[in-house]
Order: structure tokens, then C-alpha cells, then sequence
């Protein structure tokens, strides 16, 4: 089981946390993981600046609409390197 954390802290919420976690939702049902993968919304990462911050295998990412399919299939469904 991996677990992705989203943050949900102010700058990350402003910058759509919420629709992020909406499409890493709608990734993991696609993909057919519910079993494998875990979502999770935390506290700021104090990466404010990188919102929306994404933190995996305890490294952080800026997540947006448009590099979260590869953040998914590379980082998520490619597992820890
Ligand atoms: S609010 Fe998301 S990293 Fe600080």
C-alpha cells in the first residue's frame, strides 16, 4: 500500500487541492488500485510555494492539472525507486 499525501493547508487549498485530490480519485479508480494505493489530505507540507503540494515516499511534488497523469504513472503506479 503507497500512500499519497495531499495538502490541504491554505496556499495548496487556493491553488486547488481540492480538484487534485478529485483526479488522483478518478486516476486510482481508472487504473483499478483502490486496493494498492491510499489518499490522504495533510497539514501544510511547508512547500507553500510548490502548491499544491504532494508528498510520496516522503519526497514532495508540485502537482497541477497537467503533470498529474505522468506524477501518477511514474511516481504512483512506478513505485519507490
Ligand atoms: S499550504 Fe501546502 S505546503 Fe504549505
Amino acid at each position: 500500500m503507497v500512500t499519497i499525501n495531499v495538502c490541504v493547508g491554505s496556499a495548496c487549498h487556493l491553488k486547488g487541492s481540492y480538484k487534485i485530490i478529485e483526479k488522483f480519485e478518478k486516476l486510482i479508480k481508472d487504473y483499478n488500485v483502490e486496493d494498492k494505493v491510499e489518499l490522504k489530505g495533510s497539514f501544510c507540507l511547508g512547500h507553500c510555494v510548490e502548491a499544491v503540494s504532494t508528498e510520496i515516499y516522503g519526497e514532495i511534488f508540485s502537482i497541477n492539472e497537467d503533470n498529474i497523469e505522468m506524477f501518477f504513472k511514474e511516481k504512483v503506479l512506478g513505485g519507490r525507486k
